[in-house]
């Protein structure tokens, strides 16, 4: 099958594409049919080697997380989805080997959902990861409420629009910053505040947006300035949650926590079929859009890694397979 793959850690130079093997399907796996895969940061992470001490890595790795396509061959203990079934997933191994960005991509079978009705593959695939980062970082680690207030560290990125929308359907308010040119797009996804995190006062405009504090931060920049985010939250019942993946900043957000008597967290997405049904619901019932999309070929992968390594990207980038 034709695939995006490395076989080696390195820059853009290291990524080939060309013919591997179809993955085998093992007995609580599904084995898909792949039409669009969606571009995530960490897929330009993990062919630098940004991972290798977190996760064992079986080269050719081939990259990417997110897909959605048909069900080609379902593994013998499966149960709830058979051949045909449209589907879509964020799908991570104990080991990196066999992503997304090829014609056949494999994934256990409880990490994958039907995707939304009428919804096509290329929209579907920009899904899985991000919403699933925001859901379990609001849901399920912040325990964010109706009424609470909860600012978002980069809202024009896939994670922020879709916590954006997700904490405006469980009742928060939201502000979250973002470039001027993304604004018009942060209102439409409904924010209720949104800072320009070139020109403004960050700390005044959080201070006029809750004069005590945030209840909720969610850090979806990758920053390293850990401490900031503790300013902004309100003492005792306030939350902290960051994405940035970085294991340095775990000793900074635990003494952050102390000194500034807050609870904190840094948390890494899982795999989640369950929770993606859910998310899946939310879209059908018009609570959550999907973010805006832009698509390149699989031929056309490097081109498109690159951009989300600037660090530009407003919404999502998909790779078109089939
Ligand atoms: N721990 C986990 O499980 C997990 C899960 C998902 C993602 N992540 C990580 O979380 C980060 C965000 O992921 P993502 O997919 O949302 O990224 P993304 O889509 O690539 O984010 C791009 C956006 O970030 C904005 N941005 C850049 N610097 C900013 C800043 N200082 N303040 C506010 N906005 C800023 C950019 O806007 P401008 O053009 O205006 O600069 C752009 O719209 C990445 O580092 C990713 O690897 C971690």
């Amino acid at each position: 099958m034709k695939a995006v793959y490395i076989e080696e850690f390195g820059g853009p130079e290291v990524l080939k594409i060309g013919d591997v093997p179809v993955p085998q399907v093992k007995p609580e796996q599904v084995l898909i049919k792949v039409v669009a895969a969606g571009v995530n940061p960490v897929d330009w992470k993990i062919r630098e080697g940004y991972l290798s001490a977190v996760f064992k890595h079986n080269f050719p790795v081939i990259l990417g997380w997110d897909m959605a396509g048909t069900i080609e061959t379902v593994g013998t203990d499966v149960k709830g989805f058979i051949p045909g079934d449209k589907v879509y997933c964020y799908s991570r191994m104990d080991a990196i080997q066999y992503g997304t960005y090829a014609e056949y991509g494999l994934a256990n079978a409880n990490a994958v959902a039907r995707i939304p009705g009428n919804m096509d593959f290329y929209t579907a695939a920009t899904i899985p990861l991000t919403s699933l980062t925001a859901r379990q970082g609001l849901v399920d680690v912040a325990q964010l409420s109706a009424g609470e207030k909860l600012f978002v560290a980069n809202g024009s990125g896939g994670v922020g629009g879709f916590a954006i929308q997700i904490a405006k359907s469980i009742g928060a308010e939201v502000c979250a910053t973002a470039s001027s040119k993304n604004h018009a797009y942060l209102n439409a996804i409904g924010v209720d505040a949104v800072i320009d995190y070139h020109t403004d006062n960050i700390p005044e405009k959080i201070r006029q947006f809750a004069s005590d504090g945030v209840d909720v931060v969610l850090d979806c920049t990758g920053a390293e300035d850990v401490e900031g985010l503790f300013k902004y939250v309100k003492k005792q019942t306030g939350r902290v949650v960051t994405i940035n993946g970085l294991e340095q900043s775990i000793p900074v957000l635990e003494s952050c926590a102390k000194k500034y008597d807050v609870k904190a967290c840094m948390f890494h997405v899982e795999a989640d079929g369950k929770a993606l049904a859910q998310i899946t619901e939310l879209i059908e019932q018009d609570k959550i859009r999907p973010l805006p999309v832009e698509k390149y070929s699989l031929d056309d992968a490097a081109i498109a890694l690159q951009k989300s390594q600037a660090g530009h990207v407003c919404g999502k980038l998909v790779l078109s397979i089939q």
